[in-house]
């Protein structure tokens, strides 16, 4: 079992004491089982709301846990949730809060979550809600009069994972009501396939980008703009009636031809990642309508008000983080499987992904301090449906060298669902978890055993609605956000992103040299220099 090192803190301090103590007792617990562990400390579930979460079948026991409180108390987690509702700038290297508590609360929140940031977020939503009012019943039409019927949704990253995520959940059974599709950036063949499918005419877009500089949702929304000219015909001057922006650069937006009154606007204090909630989140209100957006609101304004009012140890996102820290930390679990049970969840990964690895995915605390390659405060996160992965990669979580943690996710009542196939999910959910625990010992046929003894958590949510899914999100968001506050790390920046961006601006005019390379190839490494010799020529060659 590796022991990390010890989170970033002063030597002697409250926090390197208790993390030892932790420490000291994750070793003395290697020797138990999990199934013994259970046996003796019995289900253990916190439950939030429409939400349940099973962690039994874990190694650690209330010793850990209280192990684990006073090591997260000492470490400053009330301090920084108080940091994050107060509008502190907590993401420290952009001198930025980080405030999308803001963009579900309420007015009279405005006492305890940065009372500017909640006025303008509630005023920008009344904003988003009238403007889809106007297009959804017509009133705003495109530039032929004609009623929008359907949505593209352009954006990458956090500017479309979330809301997709929650359109998926939600899609209401109703083939009436206006359709959303989300286009991936750069997937030509998905776009004719998309497009050809719809009406330039009754089509609207969503430009969906904070900075508004994204190239590849920028080339996006150029290819869409074309496809609707060209649809409209003699018509075509009124394109600018088929495009809604969200960003944080109006002046971007206004550039590109967009008209003020379909720019909705997010701000500098909302992460990317953390942006569904914002204007971003148009699609989800044209989709399922004000009603049903403010009930996701709903979901996720619950959990910040139980961050604001559990003690630690009722603190369901601070459970979590603390669990995964002591996976990671203590039990050498660096990679993180999520599989969920329910198709419409499909997206819940991809979102995750982001969240999690994109915030707490670094290597330098938030004073520039180098973190120990065992840092706790990140893992690798994969998965996707449950049941096609009993039948692919499950196997290595069963029977190979090392342990993942898992996680599953299931609903429970699922009344759009054929009863069978719903109990089948279900059963086989129940069934992956439970034979991660136990394992099996088949004496003289080693290659039919299984270790067992591998941990797993469960989320039960009673039904997947606009209210669970809201508290899903923010649950995740927040164990993130204390996962890496506890760690010192900076889970709102994404540095780390920028240098790609940048060496294929450099390289882009090297794939259109001609055969003799131009001199800033030279700066190129000669793998890279041998790649773009082989492109060229196989591309030539098919010319
Ligand atoms: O490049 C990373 C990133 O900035 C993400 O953090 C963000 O969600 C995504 O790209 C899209 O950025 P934007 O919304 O500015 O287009």
């Amino acid at each position: 079992m590796s022991i990390a090192h010890a989170p970033p803190s002063a030597p002697e301090s409250a926090a390197s004491a208790a993390w030892a103590a932790l420490a000291s007792h994750a070793r003395g617990l290697a020797a138990h089982s999990i199934a013994a562990q259970l046996e003796g400390e019995g289900p253990r579930v916190s439950r939030l709301g429409p939400a349940s979460w099973d962690y039994g079948k874990q190694r650690l026991d209330a010793r850990a846990w209280e192990l684990l409180l006073a090591w997260a108390e000492a470490a400053g987690a009330t301090q920084a949730i108080e940091a994050m509702f107060a509008g502190e700038s907590i993401n420290r290297s952009e001198a930025r809060p980080a405030l999308h508590v803001a963009l579900r609360a309420h007015e009279e929140d405005a006492g305890d979550i940065a009372p500017e940031a909640v006025r303008d977020a509630i005023a920008e939503r009344t904003r988003m809600y009238a403007l889809v009012e106007s297009l959804r019943t017509g009133e705003r039409r495109g530039a032929t009069d004609r009623r929008f019927t359907d949505l593209v949704h352009i954006g990458i990253g956090g500017s479309a994972l979330g809301p997709r995520l929650v359109c998926e959940a939600l899609d209401p059974r109703s083939a009436d009501g206006p359709r959303v599709h989300f286009l991936d950036p750069l997937e030509d063949h998905a776009r004719h396939e998309l497009l050809a499918a719809l009406d330039p005419e009754r089509t609207l877009v969503c430009v969906a980008s904070k900075s508004f500089g994204t190239v590849e949702t920028l080339y996006e929304a150029e290819q869409v703009r074309a496809w609707i000219r060209a649809g409209l015909g003699e018509a075509q001057r009124g394109w600018a009636r088929h495009f809604v922006a969200a960003s944080a650069e109006l002046e971007a937006v206004r550039a590109w031809g967009i008209e003020a009154s379909q720019m909705l606007r997010t701000w500098d204090w909302v992460g990317g990642r953390y942006s569904a909630w914002s204007a971003v989140g148009f699609p989800i209100a044209w989709r399922l309508g004000a009603a049903q957006h403010g009930a996701w609101l709903e979901g996720a304004r619950e959990v910040d008000r139980h961050l604001r009012e559990a003690s630690l140890a009722e603190m369901l996102p601070l459970r979590r983080a603390l669990l995964g820290i002591y996976l990671q930390a203590f039990e050498g679990l660096d990679s993180q499987c999520v599989l969920t049970y329910d198709g419409r969840l499909r997206s819940w990964v991809p979102y995750l992904q982001q969240l999690f690895m994109e915030s707490n995915g670094k290597c330098v605390d938030v004073e520039g301090r180098a973190l120990p390659a065992s840092s706790p405060a990140s893992p690798w996160l994969w998965g996707g449906p449950g049941v096609a992965a009993q039948h692919a990669y499950l196997q290595q979580l069963h029977q190979g060298p090392r342990a993942a943690a898992v996680e599953f996710l299931a609903v429970v009542r699922d009344p759009g669902a054929a009863p069978e196939s719903h109990r089948q999910r279900l059963t086989n959910c129940l069934a992956q978890s439970r034979a991660l625990m136990i394992g099996r010992q088949v004496p003289g046929e080693p290659h039919r055993c299984m270790p067992g003894d591998r941990p797993s958590t469960l989320w039960l949510l009673d039904q997947l609605d606009a209210r669970a899914i809201g508290m899903l999100m923010a649950t995740a968001e927040h164990e993130v956000y204390l996962r890496g506050a506890l760690l010192g790390v900076n889970s709102f920046d994404q540095w780390g992103v920028e240098l790609g961006k940048g060496l294929a601006r450099e390289i882009a005019p090297q794939l259109d040299a001609g055969h003799d390379e131009d001199a800033s190839a030279d700066s190129l490494d000669a793998s890279t220099r041998d790649l773009l010799r082989r492109i060229r020529a196989q591309r030539d060659q098919s010319l």
